[in-house]
């Protein structure tokens, strides 16, 4: 395969980025769009659909498994479901796209059974699934482990409703219950679950669709089982990117004059909004856009962050903030909570001028102010990704960063955006 990078020219610490940047649908909520799908009869319209490399993976698995996609125009996708389909998720494209799991739990509840590979760990840490396979089993499912990977099978063809307590509040854990209790006999209690505005946003959806799920957006969700559903012609929304929003409000931070954050919801943030108000860092927050304004990277504090499930401080947004850091006057601690192998990115970030202390792998400290070189970088995955291209922007001199496809899997044309607000960055093939 032909490999990619971004080559960026810094702007030496200068504040220049101005205009506006528009954010595109989630690609947290468009993944699980494509999973809940599955419980309907009819076909389903999915509008606002970021095209992003993780999309065209789901769609690649459910053309695989026989499931009709057409992408009707931009971020516009049509999903039908046959009689019959696959019941196997597709093995080498389900291990390295682990958000396919949230097929799972449709799959089992409307044809009675699904197999899938171990989805294995990956960079941002081990990830298992055990939240997952108890679900499946205290709704009625047998589940078989082999080195292949599992089998999971519905008694009697259907899963029943039952209490879930979620040993920990995972986020697709708790989607791919919901979407399993929706066709499951009986009545489904959460609890423990996500509080992420993604989950309250499908739900919605899937209730104006005939779905009986209450609770949505707080810690015990209520699921009465009622069958398969039916849209009738009408649409989901995918809600704006909060992760996208939050790391182009920390670019601003950075590197901005006067640029506004387009189609955002700034509630989906407030995590981040406040801690970089409480840094110094000026912005005028609206209804669904920010301008940060020229901010002077002198009269940054630092503060220390821990992430945290929703509505804290998010893991997704950890890369980004510790560029942010590096450049605020103080010491900070960052303690990553989530994943173990989200911090290692730093030696990177260390390789071009950055004061961190690496502690362990959930604990650095980061010293700024400090002055970023321009570096060869290699992306270890998506968000950390989006924190080097920070960096660089920010940076003295030329960075190239490796590894554009992790970029990619999460941000739609993220250089034409970034060139239109007046970054110097080109994609190259190497
Ligand atoms: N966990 C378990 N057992 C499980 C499930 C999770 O121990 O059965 C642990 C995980 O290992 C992790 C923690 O629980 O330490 C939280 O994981 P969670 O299941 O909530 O994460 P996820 O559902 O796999 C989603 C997003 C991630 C985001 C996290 C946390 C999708 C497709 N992915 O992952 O997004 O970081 O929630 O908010 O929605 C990204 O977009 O770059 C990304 C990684």
């Amino acid at each position: 395969m032909e490999k990619e990078v971004f080559v960026i020219n810094g702007l030496s610490g200068e504040k220049k980025l101005s205009g506006s940047i528009s954010i595109n649908g989630a690609k947290n909520a468009a993944l699980q769009a494509f999973a809940f799908c599955l419980l309907f009869k009819d076909a389903v319209v999915l509008k606002n659909v970021p095209e992003i490399e993780d999309v065209k993976n789901m769609v690649t698995i459910f053309q695989t498994m026989g499931v009709e996609v057409n992408r009707k125009s931009k971020g516009v996708y049509a999903v039908k479901v046959p009689k019959k389909i696959s019941t196997e998720l597709p093995k080498e494209i389900s291990k390295k796209f682990r958000a396919s799991i949230v097929l799972t739990g449709p799959i089992l509840a409307r044809f009675g059974k699904v197999s899938f590979p171990h989805p294995g760990g990956c960079v941002i840490g081990s990830r298992p699934i055990d939240v997952f396979l108890r679900g499946f089993e205290k709704l009625g499912a047998k589940v078989d482990e082999s080195a292949e990977g599992y089998s999971v099978v519905a008694q009697k063809g259907k899963l029943r409703g039952n209490k879930l307590f979620l040993r920990i509040p995972s986020v697709t854990g708790a989607q791919t219950l919901m979407m399993a209790a929706v066709l499951a006999k009986g009545k489904t209690v959460i609890k423990n679950a996500p509080l992420e505005p993604e989950t309250k946003s499908f739900a919605d959806f899937l209730n104006s669709c005939g779905a009986k799920i209450k609770g949505a957006g707080t810690s015990t969700i209520e699921i009465a089982g009622t069958g398969p559903l039916v849209a009738r012609g009408k649409f989901y929304m995918t809600p704006s990117d909060r992760i996208e929003a939050g790391s182009f409000l920390i670019l601003g931070a950075v590197a901005g004059d006067n640029l506004e954050i387009k189609n955002c919801n700034p509630e989906d943030f407030e995590a981040l909004i406040e801690t970089l108000n409480h840094c110094g860092v000026k912005m005028d927050v609206g209804n669904n856009k920010i301008i940060v304004s020229a901010n002077n990277f002198e009269n940054y504090k630092t503060a220390d962050i821990k992430t945290h499930e929703y509505p804290g401080f998010p893991t997704d947004l950890q890369a980004p903030m510790v560029v942010f850091l590096s450049q605020a006057l103080g010491e900070a601690l960052v303690f990553e909570t989530i994943f173990e192998g989200r911090l290692n990115f730093v030696n990177e970030l260390i390789r071009m001028g950055a004061d961190i202390r690496l502690w362990d792998p959930h604990r650095a400290t980061i010293k700024g102010p400090s002055l970023l070189r321009g570096r060869e970088v290699e992306s270890p995955d998506i968000r950390a990704g989006l924190a080097f291209i920070i960096a660089a922007i920010i940076a003295n001199g030329q960075s190239i960063i490796h590894n554009v496809h992790y970029i990619d899997r999460g941000y739609a044309n993220i250089e034409e955006r970034l060139r239109c607000v007046g970054v110097d960055i080109v994609r190259q093939k190497i």
